[in-house]
C-alpha cells in the first residue's frame, strides 16, 4: 500500500465515514458528491496555508507550449506540496515518476494532476475540430473526443485543454482551425459533445477532465492578431460568445481556462465580472479555472498589476482558481493573506475545486490509476481508432465545386498526376497541434490515392512549388506532369505551422506562389480536382469562379489521404457543410451569415448601400454550404399553423427528394429572422438542423418543432425574452439557397 493510501485510511476513519480506501487494481467506483466535499474537508483540515496555494500552481515540463519560463527545479516544488498540477508531462513513466514524488515525498502526499493539450486525438490523429465541425454530426465528434481521451488517459493524463469553443468570425485568426467555426447554435452543441466525450461520468480511467477554452472572446481578438485586445459589446458578448461556455457548463466540464485577450478593457484572466459574476455565480460552475499559460503574470505587460503580487492578487480575487506556468500565487498569495488584501475562503474556495476533481478521478484512492504500462500500449493505434477518424475526415469534407461533375474518378483512369506542395507530406496531414501524433502513420493524399485507384492507374508526382515561397523553378515539371495525365489532383493549401495558436495572417489567401501554379496547370485544359488542405477559410477569389472542382480538405488526421482519396473516387459521397464562411478576399472578414440588415441593406444594382467598391459582400462559399454528388430538391414549407402561442409550439415541414442518381445525405437547415424587435437582429439564425440520408429518388419528409424559447433574445434592458411579433422562417440547404415562410408569436 502506498503512503498517500496509508495516510488517507488513517484520516478516513478518524473523519468518521467510511471511505473507499483502494488498492492499485480496484477500479473507481462512483462517490456521491456529498462524501466528495467531506473528503475535501477533511484534507483541507490537514494543509497549511502554503500547501493549499501549492494546489494551485501548475508548472510545465521541460516540453513547452509556450514562453519558456526556465524552472529546472519543479520536482523541488512537488516535494514541498507547492504543485498541484502539471502539464506537457506525458506518458505512463514519466508521470509515475511525477506522481511517485507527489505521493511519497510530499507532507500530505495528494496527488497530482496532469493536463495536456488533446485537440483533436493524442496518437490517432483525428481532422481538426473546425473540420470535424463540418460533419455536423455530434455522434462522430463525440466519439472523436472519447477516442482521445481513451488513448490519452492511457499514457497518464488526466485532463485536456479542449474544447476550444470560442466562436471565430476572423479568419485572420489561426486559432479558427480549433474550434467550431461561427455559428453560436451549432457551436455550442458541438462544445456540449466534445465534453461529453472526454469526460464521461469520469468515473472510469478512460474518462479524461475537460476544459472549456479560451474563457472568453478570444475570437473577438482585433484585428485577427492572437492575444490582442477584444473591444466588445455586453450584447455581442452575451448574443454570440458565452453560449458555448454556457453549454460546456451545462454539459458537466470540469474546467475552464481563461483567456490571454483583454474584454473591454479588462483582461480575462482578471476578469471578475466574467469570473465570478457570469460563471462562478450566475451559471453556478463548480468546476476549476486554470490561467492560460502565463496569463496572470502577463496582467503587468496589459499595464492593470504593477507587480508579480499585484497580479497574484488581481487573479486570484477575480476567479482564476489555478495559475498556469506564472508562478506568482505560490510566490506572492501567503503574503497577501497575511496582508489581508485576499482572503483566505477565496483561496480555500480554490483549491477545494481543485481537489474536488482529483478526488471525483479517484486519484486519492489511487494515484496510480492513469499509469498502467499494459493499457497504455494496447490503447493506441487500436484497429478501431483508426476505423474512427478516418470515418471522421470522410464526413469533414467539403465538396465546394464539382461543375462539370469532374468527381468521382473513375478508379481506371489510366494516368493520374499528383501535383503541389502539400501533396505527399506526412506532417502536413496531422498538422500542429497534434499531441503525440505519428506523423509517419499518416497516410499523405498521394499515398491515399494509390490505395483507392486500380493497380494500373500510372501516377506522375511533381511538387509543382513549396508551400510559401516564391520559387517557380518547379512549375514547369508540374505542368509536363499534367500535359501527360487523364486528370490533374492538385493539392494546395496552408502549411501546418500556418495555422493554430498565434498564427494569424494578414491575407488569408493561398501562400507563396500556389495560385500561380494553379492558374498553370488549369491552362493545360486538363480536368483538375484541387484538393485544399487548411486550418481556417483561405480568400480563393480566382480559384472560386474558375477551378471546376475544388475539395475542401482542411487537416484531417491520421487517415488524411484514404479520406479524401475515399471521395474523389466516389466511395463515399461527401455530405459535409462549411461551418465559417469563405470570404471572396481578405479584406472582406470579419465575414459572416447572420449580420445585421443595416439602415442601408446590401444590393448590388444599388449605390447608397452597405457595400464594398471592389467586391460584392458575398463570401465566395457561405455558412452551410458543401455539395453533394447527388441532387436535393426542397419543396415548400409547411406550418402546422403560422400562429405559435407563447406556451405553445408549431412544426415546419419540407419535403426532401434525392433528384440524382447516388445516395447521399444532406444537413437540413432551420433559420429564423425576427422581423421586428427593441434592437437589431441578425438577417438569420441557425435553430435547427438535420441529417438525413436519401436513397436515389426517395423523398422523405423533414420536420422541426419550433417553440418560444427558440425566439428569445436580448431586448434592449438586457432581459432574454421571447417577443410577440412576426418572424421569417427558412429551411434549405445551405444558409443562401432557402425556402421561406413567415409566422406569427402572439
Ligand atoms: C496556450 C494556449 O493558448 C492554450 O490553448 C493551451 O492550452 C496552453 N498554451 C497550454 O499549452
Amino acid at each position: 500500500m502506498s503512503k498517500s493510501i496509508k495516510l488517507f485510511s488513517t484520516f478516513i476513519i478518524t473523519s468518521l465515514f467510511i471511505g473507499l480506501v483502494q488498492s492499485e487494481n480496484i477500479k473507481q467506483i462512483n462517490i456521491p458528491d456529498n462524501v466528495i466535499e467531506y473528503k475535501i474537508d477533511s484534507v483541507m483540515k490537514l494543509m497549511t496555508l502554503e500547501e493549499k496555494i501549492g494546489q494551485l500552481n501548475q508548472l510545465s515540463s521541460s516540453e513547452t507550449t509556450g514562453p519558456e519560463i526556465a524552472k529546472s527545479n519543479n520536482m523541488d516544488y512537488v516535494r514541498k506540496g507547492l504543485c498541484g498540477s502539471m502539464l506537457n508531462v506525458v506518458g505512463v513513466e514519466v508521470t509515475r515518476k511525477a506522481q511517485e514524488i507527489a505521493v511519497n515525498e510530499s507532507r500530505l502526499h495528494i496527488p497530482l494532476l496532469f493536463g495536456y493539450d488533446v485537440i483533436h486525438g493524442f496518437k490517432t490523429i483525428f481532422p481538426i475540430p473546425l473540420a470535424e465541425s463540418a460533419s455536423w454530426d455530434l455522434y462522430l465528434i463525440e466519439k472523436s473526443a472519447r477516442i482521445a481521451a481513451i488513448e490519452s488517459s492511457a499514457s497518464g493524463l488526466h485532463w485536456t485543454f479542449a474544447p476550444m469553443v470560442d466562436i471565430a468570425r476572423d479568419a485572420r485568426w489561426g486559432r479558427i482551425m480549433e474550434g467550431a467555426g461561427e455559428d453560436v447554435y451549432l457551436g455550442s452543441l458541438i462544445a456540449a459533445a466534445r465534453v461529453r466525450g472526454f469526460q464521461g461520468n469520469l468515473s472510469d480511467e478512460t474518462n479524461i477532465l475537460a476544459c472549456a477554452k479560451h474563457y472568453v472572446a478570444y475570437g473577438a481578438v482585433e484585428s485577427g492578431r492572437d492575444y490582442n485586445t477584444v473591444d466588445i459589446s455586453k450584447r455581442t458578448l452575451y448574443e454570440t460568445y458565452l453560449p458555448p461556455f454556457k453549454a460546456a457548463v451545462d454539459a458537466g466540464v470540469s474546467s475552464f481556462m481563461s483567456a490571454f485577450n483583454d474584454i473591454n478593457g479588462v483582461p480575462a484572466s482578471g476578469n471578475e465580472f466574467t469570473l465570478r459574476q457570469i460563471l462562478k455565480h450566475d451559471w453556478n460552475f463548480k468546476g476549476f479555472v486554470v490561467s492560460d499559460w502565463g496569463s496572470v503574470g502577463e496582467l503587468i505587460n496589459h499595464g492593470v498589476a504593477k507587480d508579480r503580487k499585484a497580479a497574484a492578487r488581481i487573479g486570484l480575487n477575480a476567479g482564476v482558481d489555478m495559475e498556469m506556468c506564472s508562478l506568482t500565487y505560490v510566490e506572492e498569495l501567503s503574503k497577501l493573506v497575511n496582508e489581508g488584501a485576499v482572503k483566505e475562503e477565496l483561496i480555500d474556495d480554490a483549491c477545494r475545486r481543485i481537489l474536488r476533481f482529483k478526488f471525483k478521478l479517484g486519484l486519492f484512492d489511487n494515484p496510480y490509476k492513469y499509469c498502467n504500462i499494459e493499457r497504455e500500449k494496447a490503447s493506441i493505434f487500436t484497429t478501431e481508432h483508426i476505423e474512427a477518424t478516418l470515418q471522421m475526415a470522410r464526413k469533414s469534407i467539403v465538396l465546394l465545386k464539382n461543375d462539370k461533375q469532374i468527381l468521382p474518378l473513375n478508379i481506371n483512369t489510366k494516368k493520374v498526376a499528383v501535383i503541389g506542395p502539400i501533396a505527399d507530406v506526412k506532417p502536413e496531414m496531422i498538422g500542429q497541434w497534434a499531441a503525440k501524433g505519428d506523423e509517419d502513420k499518416a497516410i499523405t493524399i498521394l499515398e491515399g490515392l494509390k490505395n483507392r485507384f486500380s493497380n494500373s492507374t500510372k501516377f506522375i508526382y511533381a511538387k509543382g512549388c513549396n508551400i510559401n515561397d516564391d520559387d517557380k523553378s518547379m512549375f514547369n515539371e508540374a505542368i509536363k506532369a499534367a500535359q501527360k495525365a487523364n486528370v490533374v489532383i492538385l493539392a494546395l493549401g496552408e502549411g501546418k505551422l500556418m495555422s493554430g495558436e498565434n498564427t494569424s495572417r494578414s491575407d488569408i489567401s493561398l501562400p507563396g506562389v500556389q495560385l500561380e501554379l494553379a492558374k498553370a496547370i488549369i491552362r493545360t485544359g486538363k480536368p483538375v480536382v484541387v484538393v485544399l488542405t487548411n486550418g481556417r477559410p483561405l480568400a480563393l477569389k480566382w480559384l472560386a469562379e474558375n477551378a471546376s472542382c475544388i475539395v475542401e480538405g482542411w487537416i484531417l488526421g491520421t487517415q488524411a489521404g484514404n479520406a479524401l482519396a475515399d471521395v474523389i473516387v466516389g466511395n463515399v459521397n461527401p455530405s459535409a457543410k462549411l461551418t465559417v464562411s469563405f470570404p471572396q478576399v481578405t479584406g472582406q472578414v470579419p465575414i459572416y451569415y447572420n449580420y445585421k440588415n443595416t439602415g442601408r441593406p446590401y444590393d448590388p444594382k444599388l449605390q447608397w448601400v452597405t457595400r464594398y467598391i471592389d467586391v460584392s459582400n458575398n463570401p465566395s462559399f457561405p455558412f452551410g454550404y458543401g455539395l453533394s454528388y447527388t441532387t436535393f430538391l426542397y419543396s415548400d414549407i409547411r406550418l402546422s399553423s403560422s400562429k405559435l402561442s407563447l406556451n405553445g409550439e408549431i412544426t415546419a415541414t419540407v419535403d426532401v427528394k434525392n433528384t440524382g442518381q447516388k445516395e447521399g445525405e444532406e444537413i437540413v437547415q432551420l433559420y429564423i429572422h425576427d422581423i421586428l424587435a427593441q434592437v437589431t437582429r441578425p438577417v438569420k439564425e441557425l435553430k435547427d438542423f438535420k441529417k438525413i440520408n436519401l436513397k436515389p429518388g426517395e423523398t422523405k419528409s423533414v420536420s422541426f418543432t419550433i417553440n418560444p424559447s427558440e425566439l428569445r433574445y436580448y431586448d434592449s434592458n438586457m432581459n432574454f425574452v421571447a417577443e410577440p411579433g412576426d418572424f421569417k422562417l427558412f429551411i434549405g440547404t445551405n444558409s443562401v439557397d432557402l425556402k421561406e415562410t413567415l409566422f406569427t408569436l402572439e
